[in-house]
């Protein structure tokens, strides 16, 4: 039986970053790693960098054959797999309201949301106990964000789930992890749409994508359901449980507010 990580996301920031690391051991020992994104060239690039194989699959995880792709690929393995991790990072967000995004609010429910749900289905089936799912949520989850709506929401309903899916799947050892990051200089930032409504949220700030990914594998193989890898994330998170909703977001937003008005000074 081999020993795979499937990551999907593998072609930029987070899921390349999880790669690397799972290329080095940091989630134990591995035969293969499985590198999903849409772009090829980068996807090889990965693998080029890795002492551990990589299969590269271009897949657009939107598209309606993407996920039977991935199944014929599953079962065709003779040898039989052991799907030691999978690491959802696939995704993206669009700043603005919900009217001005239009057509990319349902695009990031279908990637953000549904392509996480058939990621862990399929590799449910060739799990076993010791097995790991880590799935990228976001700061954004922790607070429905105007401006975000969205965005926020799909990154909400994986952190629910995935805290739902941890303890359903306890009892056989295997363990899902939800990854709480604020902003990360990766490519998420190339094309956020309206940069007013992103200005309105920076004040959140940056943190390393190289931290987040040793984290969250460490809060991954402890069995925690939800890893929220930076310190002032932890507090807001949990300031955002003892204070009403409303107040919360009325409060976000005047501190969206004075950080937008202050930067553009
Ligand atoms: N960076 C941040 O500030 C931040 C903060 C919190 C959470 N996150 C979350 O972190 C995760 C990783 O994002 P990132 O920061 O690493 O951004 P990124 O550099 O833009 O990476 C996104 C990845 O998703 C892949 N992808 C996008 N659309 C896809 C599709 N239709 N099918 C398959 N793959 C697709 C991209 O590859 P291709 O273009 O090659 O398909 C890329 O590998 C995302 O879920 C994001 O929501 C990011």
């Amino acid at each position: 039986m081999r020993d795979i990580a499937i990551v999907t996301g593998a072609s930029s920031g987070l899921g390349r970053e999880f790669v690397r690391q799972l290329d080095l051991g940091s989630g134990g020992p591995l035969d293969e790693i499985w590198a999903i994104a849409r772009n090829e060239e980068a996807l090889n690039e990965v693998k080029e960098a890795c002492h551990t194989p990589v299969k590269v699959l271009a897949l657009d995880l939107t598209s309606d054959d993407a996920f039977a792709t991935l199944a014929s690929e599953l079962a065709g393995q003779a040898d039989g797999l052991n799907v030691q991790w999978l690491v959802n990072c696939a995704g993206f967000g669009k700043f603005g309201t919900f009217q001005e995004i239009g057509a990319s609010n349902a695009a990031m429910v279908k990637l953000n949301c549904l392509a996480v749900i058939e990621a862990c289905s399929q590799a449910l089936l060739y799990m076993h106990a010791g097995s790991r799912i880590v799935n990228i949520a976001s700061a954004a989850a922790l607070l429905p964000l105007p401006g975000l709506a969205t965005y926020g929401a799909t990154k909400r309903f994986v952190l629910d789930f995935t805290r739902a899916l941890d303890a359903e799947l306890g009892d056989v050892g295997i363990h899902a992890t939800a990854v709480c990051p604020k902003f990360m200089h990766t490519k998420f930032l190339d094309s956020p749409g309206d940069h007013g409504a992103l200005d309105q949220v920076l004040w959140i700030g940056f943190e390393d994508p190289r931290t987040c990914v040793s984290e969250s594998l460490r809060a991954a193989l402890r069995g925690k359901r939800v890893a929220i890898t930076s310190p002032d994330v932890r507090i807001m998170n949990a300031v955002c449980k003892l204070v009403p909703t409303d107040l919360a977001m009325d409060l976000e937003g005047k501190i969206g507010t004075w950080y937008a008005q202050r930067s553009a000074r």
